[in-house]
């Protein structure tokens, strides 16, 4: 089974991107055949400077490297050295009316909140219609909010085959709903560009500084407290097994124990389970040009699995004459 999934370099990866994404296309290395890039065609959509974009490019691969991707199992490149996507991309544009696009997320967040986006913005469900069904990918492993574009990738890639014949492969989406949406600090979706997130990679001050900032209300010490719903509970959930639960549940209950306390120990949760990938990051990061290497023969992997699906819709489609 092949299964792709991609992440934008627009920042340092949180809790959300770990848990909904990152750990799972760690784990499928073990039973599937994994593809994993890193979508720096569709940052630029949100991060202008070429200096961040390339460095966010590179930090966004340590990270991944650091918490278990193996270049030699999966394939693992970045989505703009494999520049034949955008010519997939301009053939399944015609598989999608201007209305269907107008309908993406993205763009009418944007539009809705009277900005004007730019035509990246429009075109990027096409493009992601284009990463997936340039590898044949079958599964795709992603949170909630990418559900939206995934039913536009299988409608794409659907008309394109009744158009063509069986050319394309139509992807499934693979969404864990235990984590489809991962709260952050103030109890909104976590995101980077909400400035509520937890980055397991941050420093140790940094993460204090976001872990006591998780909002909590005001039932007093004495009290039992409530934990459904809650942001400090949702997060801590992530990081244990049904006992663990149930007794941070106890924990939640029991008189006397402040949210200060609970979110003493998640902090130490969250070090000891991140602190070996934080050490291998902190490893990683001081040979630089050996990430780079790693992408660079990632690309050329990527490239070579990508060739005879590029190459069948270029022959439907009558550009080989
Ligand atoms: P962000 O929304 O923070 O900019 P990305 O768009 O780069 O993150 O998302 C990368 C992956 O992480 C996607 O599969 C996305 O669905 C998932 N993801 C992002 N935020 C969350 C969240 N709060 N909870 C669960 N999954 C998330
Ligand atoms: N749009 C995805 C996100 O913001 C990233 C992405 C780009 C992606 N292309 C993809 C995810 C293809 C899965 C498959 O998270």
């Amino acid at each position: 089974m092949r299964v792709l999934s991609g992440i934008q370099p627009s920042g340092n990866p949180h809790l959300g991107n770990y848990f909904s994404m990152m750990r799972r296309m760690v784990e499928y290395q073990d039973s599937s055949e994994l593809f994993c890039f890193i979508a720096s065609y569709h940052s630029m959509t949100t991060v202008d400077k070429g200096e961040t974009l390339a460095e966010n490019t590179l930090n966004v691969a340590a990270d991944f490297l650091a918490l278990g991707i193996d270049p030699n199992r999966a394939t693992f490149w970045v989505q703009s050295d494999v520049p034949e996507v955008m010519e997939l991309a301009w053939l399944l544009s015609m598989h999608i009316t201007v209305s269907q696009l107008q309908l993406g997320h993205s763009f009418k967040d944007k539009t809705d909140q009277g900005f004007s986006p730019s035509s990246g913005l429009f075109f990027y469900p096409v493009l992601m219609a284009a990463d997936i069904v340039l590898f044949g990918a079958e599964k795709v492993p992603v949170g909630k909010d990418q559900k939206q574009h995934l039913e536009m990738a299988r409608d794409i890639a659907r008309r394109f085959n009744l158009q063509y014949g069986d050319v394309l492969k139509i992807p499934e989406p693979d969404i864990l709903t235990d984590v489809a949406t991962v709260p952050g600090v103030d109890g909104r979706k976590m995101s980077k560009s909400y400035n509520n997130a937890i980055y397991p990679f941050a420093t140790e001050k940094q993460l204090k500084k976001a872990v006591m900032g998780i909002a909590t209300d005001s039932t007093p010490v004495e009290e039992p407290k409530p934990y459904q719903g809650t942001p400090l509970f949702d997060i801590y959930r992530l990081f244990l097994d049904e006992a663990g639960t149930a007794a941070l549940i106890e924990k939640f209950q029991t008189p006397g124990v402040g949210y200060g306390h609970i979110k003493q120990d998640l902090l130490k949760a969250i070090l000891e389970y991140f602190g070996p990938y934080r050490e291998r990051r902190a490893e990683i990061m001081q040979r630089p040009d050996e990430v780079r290497d790693i992408l660079s023969a990632g690309a050329k992997k990527a490239r070579a699995a990508a060739a005879p699906y590029l190459a069948a819709a270029r022959e439907k489609t009558g550009l080989v004459y």
